[in-house]
């Protein structure tokens, strides 16, 4: 079944369709990088969701920012796998192709991606409280409370924290890939966190063919038109494999 399946998306992609691919925390599991809702990951005592806040970073930026040096130094060493190599290969062959990515390691840029909508941010920028600036900088022993270069307020991470609205700009981007796309490839998100998870319903409804691939079915698994099951890290280099 995952063999003609496979190839129902091989061809798919060797008509020189406009893809558009979601990714969410499963691609970067083989990579190392825990998923949300995998694993109940706690530092110290604290659940992620209690200091990814702004009203937790309002009450004690300092607590927060160790938090993000922890995970920093956690996501420092690791590589892209090959599903992050293999989409960098597609993107490079394909005329039309945008990446949205949930993701906030960098691992698809360290693959080699460009066109990378960063819906949720990048742990390795850091954005000024001031003036808004946001600058990549991925040093691990940045100062306990780092401050903005240009006006000297308190740096955050460039990251949506819970409770809070994605970009209006990159929410816009993104749907206008959807929107226009005809082929749309998901990998590796449980499809439980909106905007995002709303993205191929909105691809299906206007008339895209929509994929998934994830080692389990999701609760939007239903309304696409084709799931696999199965390791991104596995699956995905099998689609470019025959596909140029
Ligand atoms: P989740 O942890 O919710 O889901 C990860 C999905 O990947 C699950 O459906 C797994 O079955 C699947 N998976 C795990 N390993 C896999 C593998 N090797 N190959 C293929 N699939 C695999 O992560 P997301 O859906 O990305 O938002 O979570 C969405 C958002 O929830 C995150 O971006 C984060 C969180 O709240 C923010 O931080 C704003």
């Amino acid at each position: 079944m995952t063999d003609t399946n496979l190839q129902i998306l091989r061809s798919r992609l060797q008509q020189g369709q406009d893809l558009v691919v979601l990714t969410g925390a499963g691609i970067s599991a083989e990579s190392g990088v825990p998923t949300f809702r995998g694993q109940d990951g706690l530092w110290r005592h604290y659940r992620a969701m209690d200091l990814a806040t702004p009203q937790a970073f309002g009450r004690d930026p300092r607590l927060v920012w160790e938090f993000y040096q922890w995970r920093r130094q956690l996501l420092a060493p690791l590589q892209p796998n090959p599903a992050h190599q293999a989409l960098a290969a597609l993107e490079a062959r394909l005329p039309r192709f945008t990446l949205i990515t949930q993701n906030i390691d960098g691992l698809h840029a360290l693959a080699g991606s460009r066109r990378i909508i960063e819906l949720h941010g990048n742990i390795w920028h850091l954005r000024c409280t001031g003036c808004g600036q946001v600058r990549e900088d991925r040093r691990l022993d940045l100062p306990p409370l780092p401050t903005c270069q240009a006006c000297g307020a308190l740096l955050r991470p460039h990251v949506v924290w819970f409770g809070e609205m994605l970009d209006p700009a990159v929410l816009a981007a993104a749907y206008a890939a959807v929107e226009t796309c005809d082929f749309m490839l998901i990998i590796g998100t449980s499809g439980l966190v909106q905007p995002a998870a709303s993205l191929g319903r909105l691809a299906k409804q206007r008339g895209a063919f929509v994929a998934e691939i994830n080692l389990e079915p999701t609760p939007q698994s239903d309304f696409y038109d084709l799931s696999l099951q199965g390791k991104a890290g596995d699956l995905v280099p099998q689609l470019l494999s025959a596909s140029g």
